[in-house]
């Protein structure tokens, strides 16, 4: 396994990446510029999450969160000196969060690796595992065995999702979309992962910790979807993609024959909690 901190000079891949996992690394790298104006939270709200962790957690916890990104969760967690361990497998993303940080990583590391070849802390150390937005991504029984080796006994897996309003305009675009999709996996779904939480005996229980409105038009969500900017819209073929966005917006002209007029819109951030 090879693991590259992000703060040093020689950054390099993963010598084993496969083939789904580099197609990742090239779609995120190509979005890491974009992706909090697309996905971001509204002001505050990455603090509320943070706070919430916290609260439930032992004091000074030790946290390692899969799938950092551009540290749309981890940002409060650095910043106020927690303990926070991030790795992700696409650099520009990871380059995104040290240039917030302004290279200041207090008492945290980065790390650029695939989360499949393994987690750069020990085995037992750690109190909580955060994954957001990114479970449907990874192999769940390979993901998994690197959760649960580096949770302490009675550790937390943290599995958070974005929850959008299904009557909002950007999800119903969505959801249009993604009918032109093959039928989604268990893995996509977080099935297979559930299994094998399942399995290993955690208790789950879900919270929706923060919501908030955002104002978006539809010809912005079409454009995005267009863009493929969501991670959902690199299955198709470029044929198969234009089609299923031509469709997509002919629906979208019946429902709001204003597709520029902006419309306000709930999100939420939903937390699983899975106590090991
Ligand atoms: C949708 S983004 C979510 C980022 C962040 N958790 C958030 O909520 O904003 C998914 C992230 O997971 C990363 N990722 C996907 N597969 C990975 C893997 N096998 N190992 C490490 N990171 C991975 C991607 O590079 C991307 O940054």
């Amino acid at each position: 396994m090879i693991f590259v901190a992000a703060n040093h000079l020689a950054r390099q891949m993963p010598l084993s990446c496969q083939k789904g996992v580099l197609l990742i690394v090239a779609q995120f790298d190509k979005v890491a510029d974009i992706y909090d104006a697309t996905r971001g939270f509204a002001r505050g709200v990455d603090g509320e999450i943070c706070q919430w962790i916290l609260q439930r957690l032992t004091a000074d916890p030790a946290i390692t969160e899969i799938g950092v990104g551009t540290g749309r969760v981890a940002l409060p967690f650095i910043a106020g000196g927690v303990r926070y361990t991030g790795i992700d497998v696409a650099e520009g993303m990871v380059d995104v969060l040290q240039a917030k940080l302004g290279g200041d990583l207090r008492r945290s590391q980065l790390y650029v690796g695939d989360v499949h070849e393994g987690l750069p802390v020990a085995d037992a150390s750690q109190d909580a595992v955060v994954a957001v937005a990114v479970m449907h991504l990874l192999d769940p029984a390979r993901a998994l065995a690197q959760v649960r080796r580096v949770l302490k006994p009675h550790g937390a897996l943290i599995w958070g999702e974005d929850r959008l309003d299904p009557a909002s305009p950007r999800a119903r675009i969505r959801s249009h979309y993604i009918g032109a999709l093959p039928p989604a996996s268990p893995q996509i779904t977080g099935e297979a992962h559930r299994r094998i939480l399942g399995e290993w005996g955690a208790t789950a229980t879900r919270h929706t910790v923060a919501t908030w409105q955002f104002d978006e038009s539809p010809a912005t969500a079409l454009e995005s979807l267009r863009q493929r900017e969501q991670s959902f819209t690199w299955v198709l073929d470029d044929a198969a993609h234009a089609e299923a966005v031509r469709r997509t917006e002919a629906r979208a002209r019946q429902l709001w024959p204003d597709l520029e007029r902006p419309v306000t819109q709930q999100n939420a951030f939903v937390v699983d909690w899975y106590q090991c």
